[in-house]
C-alpha cells in the first residue's frame, strides 16, 4: 500500500533521513520506534508532503505521492501530527468539520460525523467547547477524530502517547487498534516502544535518520541488546 525507498530529507544543512525504505501493507499497523531526533517526525512530513527538501520515492497504491499535503490527504493518507495542532479557537465540532474540508461526498461526512463521536463519547459531550480549553488526552482524540473526517486509507500519527497519563495512553492505543479493524492502515510513530509493540503488526526501529531493524514485534521485543537499545 505505501512503498517508502531510499528517501533522504534535510533541514538546511542537517540530514534528519538518510536512505530510509519502510513499508505498510494494507490492513496493517506498522510502528517506527526510535529515541529523540532520530527522525520520526521527519518521516510522516515526509510522506505528508510537507518536507521539502527530500529525495526518495514515496508511493501509495502504486502512485508516486505529490510533496503538497492536501493533495497526499486526497490521495487517502492522513497525518495526525506532533502536538496535535488542533484549533484551540474553533470548537470542537468545527474541529472535526475541518478534517473533511476536501470531500466532495457532503451526505457521508454527517455519518462519519456520528461514527467519530460513537468512538470519542467525550467529543461528543464536549462538541461546542473550544479546543482549547480541552485536556491534552481529549485534544489527542480530537485531532484523531479530525483525522478520520478526512475518510483515510492510511492514518500516520506522531507520538499519540506522548504527555498523557497511563489511563488516556491506553485508551488512545485502543482506538488506534479499532480505527484499524475499521479498515484503516496505521503507521505510527512513538518514542513507547513497550505499547507501540504491543499493538502493532511489525515494527521498524530507527536512529539519527536510519532504519537499523525492522520485524514483527515479538522477535524485537527477544532482543536483548535492542530491549536495551530502544526500549529502556
Ligand atoms: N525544523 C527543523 N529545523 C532544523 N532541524 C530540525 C528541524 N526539525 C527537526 N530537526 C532535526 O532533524 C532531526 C530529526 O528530527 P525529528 O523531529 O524528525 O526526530 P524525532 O524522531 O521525531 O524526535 P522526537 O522523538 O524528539 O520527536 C533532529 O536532528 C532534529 O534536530
Ligand atoms: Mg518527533
Amino acid at each position: 500500500m505505501l512503498k517508502i525507498e531510499n528517501l533522504h530529507a534535510a533541514y538546511g544543512g542537517i540530514k534528519a533521513l538518510r536512505g530510509v525504505s519502510i513499508e505498510v501493507n494494507e490492513g496493517e499497523i506498522v510502528a517506527v520506534l526510535g529515541s529523540n531526533g532520530a527522525g520520526k517526525s521527519t518521516l510522516l512530513k515526509t510522506i505528508s508532503g510537507v518536507m521539502k527538501q527530500t529525495q526518495g520515492s514515496v508511493q501509495f497504491d502504486g502512485e508516486e505521492m505529490p510533496r503538497v499535503p492536501y493533495q497526499v490527504v486526497g490521495k487517502g493518507i492522513v497525518h495526525v501530527p506532533e502536538g496535535r495542532q488542533i484549533f484551540s479557537n474553533l470548537t470542537v465540532y468545527e474541529n472535526l468539520l475541518v478534517g473533511s474540508f476536501l470531500r466532495k461526498d457532503k451526505d457521508q461526512i454527517e455519518k462519519d460525523l456520528i461514527e467519530v463521536y460513537e468512538l470519542f463519547p467525550r467529543l461528543l459531550e464536549r462538541k461546542d467547547q473550544y479546543g482549547g480549553h480541552l485536556s491534552g488526552g481529549e485534544q489527542q482524540m480530537l485531532a484523531v477524530g479530525r483525522g478520520l473526517m478526512a475518510n483515510p486509507k492510511l492514518m500516520i500519527l506522531d507520538e499519540p502517547s506522548l504527555g498523557l497519563a497511563p489511563l488516556i495512553v491506553n485508551q488512545i492505543f485502543e482506538i488506534v487498534k479499532e480505527i484499524n479493524r475499521r479498515g484503516v492502515a496505521i503507521l505510527i510513530v512513538e518514542q513507547n516502544a513497550m505499547k507501540a509493540l504491543k499493538i502493532c503488526d511489525r515494527a521498524y526501529l530507527m536512529s539519527t535518520g536510519v532504519i537499523e531493524k525492522s520485524g514483527k514485534p515479538e522477535d524485537l521485543r527477544d532482543d536483548p541488546e535492542l530491549m536495551k537499545a530502544y526500549l529502556g
